[in-house]
């Protein structure tokens, strides 16, 4: 599996599986057993999904080395505070069966929970307060955001002793945002892309299925390709073990400039949210 390299140098699986809506138990390890063993070395879960233990278990049965797999999860939105951040991560961390996480993120940058409490600012200065400590304690390799717009960001650096390593947004075919993406490669963070194919909604799409045809490529392999081709992490999910497997047989995948473009434009693939209208 290539890697990225992180500002701080830790490196990253160019492409991670993701966990999204696969439940904790049996589908969950079994999802995650398959994709270690077709070669994924980077994980993508949340304490929301709920499913650290599976994941956990999965990691575990591979028998792999720990410094061969990366593993991401994401601080919640109900954390606001350096003392229940810091005491969800060590959950986490149970949960996972690991003494340290590769990559913790902030979920979302202005959660509705808090929203009446205190200023997302505010949160954010704390929640990030909490992993700058674990950091510098080795219990994290690398800390980021996710769902963060331009101004979270710039609100972020503002107090934060160390800079965020990564953020993670939705980009896919249709939500290239090119300005967060232009803000965060020039300060070196590095952009992972989650909802890959629009948490599905790719596949019913006659114009991407088109230009596939015309590529002689899956639609999966043209979206990776556009990610990879961009510098994403993208982070299918699936739990077929077929798709699994699929996902990650794009090594070597060209694709080309005016396929970029049509894809950038696309219509009718599911976007991002507004992180600051969202009602959780
Ligand atoms: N940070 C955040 O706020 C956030 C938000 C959303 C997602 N994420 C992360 O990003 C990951 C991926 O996003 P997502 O879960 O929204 O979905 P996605 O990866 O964009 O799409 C998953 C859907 O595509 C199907 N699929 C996967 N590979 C396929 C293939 N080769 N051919 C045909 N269909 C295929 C899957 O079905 P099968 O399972 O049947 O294959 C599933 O229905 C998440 O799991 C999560 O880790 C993060």
């Amino acid at each position: 599996m290539e890697v990225y390299t992180l500002s701080n140098g830790v490196q990253i699986p160019k492409i991670g599986f993701g966990t999204w809506q696969i439940p904790e138990g049996e589908l969950a390890v079994q999802s995650v057993a398959y994709a270690l063993e077709a070669g994924y070395r980077h994980i993508d879960t949340a304490q929301i999904y709920g499913n650290e233990a599976s994941v956990g278990q999965a990691l575990a049965q591979s028998n792999l080395d720990r410094q061969d797999i990366f593993v991401t999860t994401k601080v919640w939105n109900d954390k606001i505070g350096v003392e229940d951040t810091r005491a969800s991560l060590e959950e986490s961390m149970e949960k996972l069966g690991l003494d340290y996480i590769d990559l913790v993120l902030i979920h979302w940058p202005n959660p509705a929970a808090s929203r009446e409490q205190l200023p997302w600012q505010e949160r954010n200065a704390q929640v990030w307060k909490a992993l700058e400590s674990l950091y510098r304690e080795g219990k994290i390799k690398a800390i980021g955001v996710s769902n963060f717009m331009i101004h979270h960001l710039e609100a972020l650096l503002e107090t934060a002793e160390v800079a965020p390593q990564v953020n993670q947004v939705m980009l896919a075919p249709g939500t290239p945002q090119k300005d967060l993406v232009a803000y965060c490669q020039d300060k070196g963070i590095q952009l992972e892309a989650y909802s890959p194919f629009g948490t599905g909604t790719l596949f019913e799409n006659e114009e991407a299925a088109k230009l596939a045809r015309e590529a002689g490529l899956s639609l999966a392999q043209l979206a990776l390709a556009w990610s990879l081709d961009k510098g994403f992490v993208p982070l299918p999910k699936s739990t077929s073990p077929e798709n699994i497997q699929a996902n990650l047989a794009i090594e070597g995948l060209q694709i080309d400039p005016h396929a970029v473009e049509v894809l950038d434009k696309l219509q009718g693939v599911k976007g991002q949210l507004d992180p600051d209208q969202v009602d959780f």
